[in-house]
């Protein structure tokens, strides 16, 4: 179907400020991690303050990182992806714009409020209500804009990576709303509704969900996008990634109780939770397996395209952290692996691996479209970027995979007298020098993101948003 359409066709102005402040919050928040993995090497860093202690900076971390970076590069990608492939403007430009400005006004609350030790004290839920409740305004008015969108379209189907952005959008909703029921006792404080055994389970629900539906689904919305668009070639199998998107929302919200292992959560719900976890690589490898063979017969542009190396390589992350996520929801395993750093080694290899390098490949990809540029400023200094950031992800992963087993093996080694062996002091001491290997690994990954800012900015600077505009006419226009 050919359709005219004004020069207007798109709007891009709410994809540029969500990418350029993707970048702005991934240097904040990966900057802040360096500075809290610092911290775990180097003590003094505390300051002796009390807001800027590790316990206060590592929850602006993990918000600033899921919520500032990747929540705009999802809020950008989403607006783009949704545009492109249904040919229709976003159904409402000011709607969207508020979404743009609530949300910034979101990050900054969190900024503010966390190191002043306002919390919930819920992992990754930690905003008090107020902010909540804001963050609920937006995120409806979201789907409001990317389902309207949808609604209006001029194609005839629904690509399926926007049937993935609209499960992050909808599950999103569900869990941040219910997860935050709570009773305010004063302007900064709130309690839960919820107590005991189903707190900690309607938390972790929601904890798990989170990785599910925020850090995988929405970036696999991502990933049928841009890969087929890097690759310039369709999608493996339309087919399997229908069954992949149902597999996978179908399975993942079974799956929370992994996080309660040998607690107060009765047994039978841990089993279940543990079961519905190993099945969970079957459509998690799917997925993976959908995009990589999307190169079949283009892998010799790796050699020359270091967006697409950023694409694949985040695949072969989100494979291997999906296979290392169900084995380590094995009970046996878990014993283990629970409370170590091996956890925090298996979250980067999502976070950094997965996450983050499939966001830095599609703004690739992305910036110089919506800035009117045939391609970003320097190609070479993406492919200096790709570099810091896979040496930087491995040697967070691998730093923490050998303190994560030394720690767990030290804790549970007992003497023939059931005295034990390691004191914990001993054990910290001996996580020491993984602790400085992955500082070091992510002053690389940061250091990356340095060189992305750079590049941006020269791209940017070059910009001619009207061209932009015109390109998306002619695309619109010849497409069918
Ligand atoms: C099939 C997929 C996956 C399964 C079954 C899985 C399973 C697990 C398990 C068993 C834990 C440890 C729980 C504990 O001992 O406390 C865990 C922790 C975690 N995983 Fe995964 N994982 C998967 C994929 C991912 C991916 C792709 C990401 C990131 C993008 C991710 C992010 C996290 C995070 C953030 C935590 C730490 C939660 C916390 O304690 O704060 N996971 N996962
Ligand atoms: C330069 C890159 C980064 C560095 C150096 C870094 C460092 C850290 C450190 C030191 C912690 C605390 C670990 C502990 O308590 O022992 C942490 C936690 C965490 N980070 Fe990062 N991080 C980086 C990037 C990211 C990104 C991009 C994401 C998400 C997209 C992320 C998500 C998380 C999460 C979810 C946790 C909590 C894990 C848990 O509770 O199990 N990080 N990070």
């Amino acid at each position: 179907m050919s359709t005219a359409i004004s020069p207007t066709a798109y709007n891009y102005k709410v994809v540029r400020q969500f990418a350029i402040m993707t970048v702005v919050w991934g240097i904040l928040g990966m900057g802040l991690g360096v500075f809290i993995a610092s911290q775990l090497v180097w003590p003094e860093l505390n300051f002796g303050l009390p807001w800027t202690t590790f316990g206060r900076l590592r929850p602006l971390h993990t918000n600033l990182v899921i919520f500032a970076f990747g929540g705009c590069a999802l809020f950008a990608t989403s607006y783009y992806v949704v545009q492109r492939t249904c040919q229709t403007r976003l159904i409402s430009d000011s709607l969207a714009s508020f979404t743009f400005w609530g949300w910034q006004a979101v990050i900054v609350g969190a900024i503010v409020t966390l190191p002043l030790g306002y919390t919930t004290t819920k992992e990754y839920a930690e905003l008090e209500w107020p902010l909540a409740i804001l963050l609920a305004i937006v995120w409806v008015t979201y789907g409001l804009v990317f389902f309207g969108t949808i609604v209006k379209r001029k194609t005839k189907h629904i690509y399926v990576g926007n049937w993935f952005y609209g499960a992050f959008i909808v599950v999103t909703a569900m869990l941040h709303i219910v997860n935050h029921a709570s009773l305010p006792v004063s302007f900064f404080k709130s309690y839960s509704a919820y107590s005991g055994a189903t707190d900690a389970m309607i938390q972790w629900w929601y904890g798990h969900n989170a990785v599910g539906f925020f850090l995988t689904t929405g970036f696999l919305g991502m990933m049928y996008y841009f890969v087929p668009k890097q690759a310039e070639r369709p999608i493996y199998s339309y087919r399997l990634s229908i069954v992949h998107f149902w597999a996978l929302i179908t399975l993942y919200i079974w799956a929370g109780p992994h996080h309660l292992h040998y607690t107060a959560l009765p047994d039978w719900a841990q089993s279940l939770g543990m079961a519905m976890s190993i099945i969970l690589l079957a459509p998690s490898w799917g997925g993976m397996i959908n995009g990589m063979m999307t190169l079949s017969g283009a892998w010799h542009k790796l050699r020359t395209d270091p967006i697409l190396r950023f694409l694949v390589v985040s695949l072969a992350f989100y494979g291997m952290s999906t296979f290392e996520g169900p084995m380590m929801a094995i009970k046996t395993v878990n014993s283990l692996s629970h409370y170590t750093d091996w956890t925090i080694g298996h979250v980067h290899a999502g976070a950094l691996g997965w996450v983050a390098m499939i966001s830095i490949g599609a703004l690739y990809h992305m910036i110089p479209k919506v800035f009117g540029r045939q391609q970003m400023h320097s190609i070479g200094l993406i492919n200096t970027h790709f570099w810091l950031a896979t040496i930087g992800t491995v040697l967070y992963i691998a730093s923490m995979w050998v303190n994560g087993i030394t720690q767990g093996l030290m804790w549970r080694a007992i003497n023939d007298d059931g005295t034990l062996t390691y004191s914990f002091v001993e054990a910290l001491q001996a996580s020491h020098p993984g602790f400085i290997v992955r500082a070091l690994g992510g002053a690389f990954f940061a250091a990356g993101m340095l060189f992305m800012t750079y590049n941006v900015f020269r791209t940017v600077r070059a910009s001619n948003p009207a061209e932009a505009e015109a390109a998306a006419q002619i695309s619109v226009v010849g497409a069918h």
